[in-house]
C-alpha cells in the first residue's frame, strides 16, 4: 500500500513539474536519466529566471547546502533546483562551532567541487564573514573572486540596510544576489543565542523594510531563516522575487535545509524546523564497525574480492 501511494505521489509530482514547466523547456527526467559523469551532454539549468517564473506559477522551490563533488553530483541528479554553497562548510565540513572561521578561498574551493558536479541546479556560493561587511569595494572584489574562480551562478549576503551598499556594487557589475534576513548565523555574537529572531514587533517590521530594500535593489531572491512562520508569509506575499525559507513556515516561495542535518549526518542539533530523511549517522557507522569486524576476522578480503 505504502508502495502504490509513494508511486502515485512520484507520477503526480512529474506530471505536475511536467506541467508547469511546459513552456520553460525543462526536463527533470533528464538529468535522472543521465550518465553520472556526461558532462558534454546539454541540459536545461535552472536560472534566476526560472525562480521567478517558479514564484509566479506558484511551484515551490527546493534548495539545499552543498559542499563537494560527490554529493552535489547527487542532488543534482536528483533534481534539487538550487545547491547553496554554504557557509555552513564551516560547521559541518569544518568542525569549526560557528561559520565565521571560514575563508573566501576555502569557499571558493568549495564552490568549484560543486560546480564541477552540476548540470542543472542552481549554485549560490555564500559570501563568508569578513569579505562584504568592511566596504563595497571589498565585497565586490569578494564576489567578483568567487564568480571568477569558482564558475558559480549567483553569490548570497546577509543583512539588509547595512550592507545594501554592496549589494546594489555587486548587481551592478552583473552577479545575481540572494539576500538572507532573520536568523543571520555570521551575527551570532551580535544575537548572543540561536533562538527564534523576529518575534519582537521593531525588529519584525526591520525585517520586512529590510526584504523591500534587497527586492528594489535587484536581489533575485531571499532565504529567511527561523522567523515566525506569519513573518515569513507576510514577506512571500508582498514580494515578487522568490522567498526560500528554512524554519520560516511553509507559505514561504520554498524551502531549504543543510545537507548534513536532513540527511541524518549530524546528529547534535535538532531545532524544530529540521526534518531529518535519513539517519546515515548511524548507518555509516554501522557500516564502518562491520568493515572493521571483517577486517579483523580475515573475512575480508575473501577469494573473490583478491588478484
Ligand atoms: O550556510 C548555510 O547553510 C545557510 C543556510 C542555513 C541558509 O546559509
Amino acid at each position: 500500500m505504502i508502495r502504490f501511494l509513494r508511486s502515485f505521489v512520484c507520477f503526480n509530482f512529474r506530471t505536475k513539474f511536467e506541467k508547469a514547466y511546459s513552456g520553460l523547456s525543462l526536463d527533470i527526467t533528464i538529468n535522472a536519466l543521465q550518465p553520472m559523469t556526461a558532462k558534454s551532454v546539454t541540459v536545461s539549468k535552472i536560472t534566476t529566471h526560472v525562480l521567478q517564473e517558479m514564484k509566479l506559477k506558484g511551484e515551490k522551490i527546493s534548495m539545499l547546502t552543498g559542499y563537494d563533488f560527490s554529493m552535489a553530483r547527487l542532488l543534482d541528479k536528483a533534481g534539487i533546483d538550487v545547491i547553496l554553497v554554504g557557509d555552513s562548510a564551516s560547521n559541518v565540513m569544518a568542525g569549526f562551532s560557528s561559520t565565521l572561521p571560514i575563508t573566501l578561498d576555502h569557499m571558493i574551493y568549495h564552490a568549484s567541487s560543486v560546480v564541477r558536479a552540476v548540470h542543472r541546479a542552481l549554485v549560490v556560493v555564500d559570501m563568508p564573514f569578513g569579505t562584504y561587511q568592511g566596504n563595497w569595494k571589498e565585497a565586490l572584489s569578494s564576489a567578483i573572486r568567487i564568480m571568477k574562480e569558482s564558475g558559480a551562478d549567483a553569490v548570497k549576503l546577509e543583512g539588509g540596510v547595512e550592507i545594501i551598499e554592496s549589494v546594489e556594487r555587486i548587481l551592478s557589475a552583473g552577479i545575481p544576489v540572494m539576500g538572507h534576513l532573520g536568523l543571520t548565523p555570521q551575527s551570532i555574537h551580535k544575537f548572543g543565542t540561536y533562538v527564534v529572531r523576529a518575534t519582537e514587533e521593531k525588529e519584525a517590521r526591520k525585517l520586512v523594510e529590510d526584504s523591500r530594500l534587497l527586492e528594489k535593489a535587484g536581489c533575485f531572491s531571499i532565504v529567511l531563516e527561523k522567523i515566525p512562520a506569519r513573518l515569513g508569509e507576510e514577506v512571500a506575499r508582498n514580494s515578487k522575487i522568490p522567498i526560500i525559507g528554512i524554519g520560516a513556515g511553509k507559505e514561504v516561495d520554498g524551502q531549504v535545509l543543510v545537507l548534513h542535518d536532513m540527511l541524518g549526518i549530524t546528529m547534535e542539533f535538532s531545532p524544530r524546523f529540521l526534518r531529518r530523511y535519513m539517519n546515515l549517522s548511524e548507518d555509516i557507522v554501522t557500516a564502518v564497525q562491520n568493515y572493521i569486524v571483517d577486517v579483523k576476522t580475515l573475512d575480508f578480503p575473501n577469494d573473490r574480492e583478491r588478484y
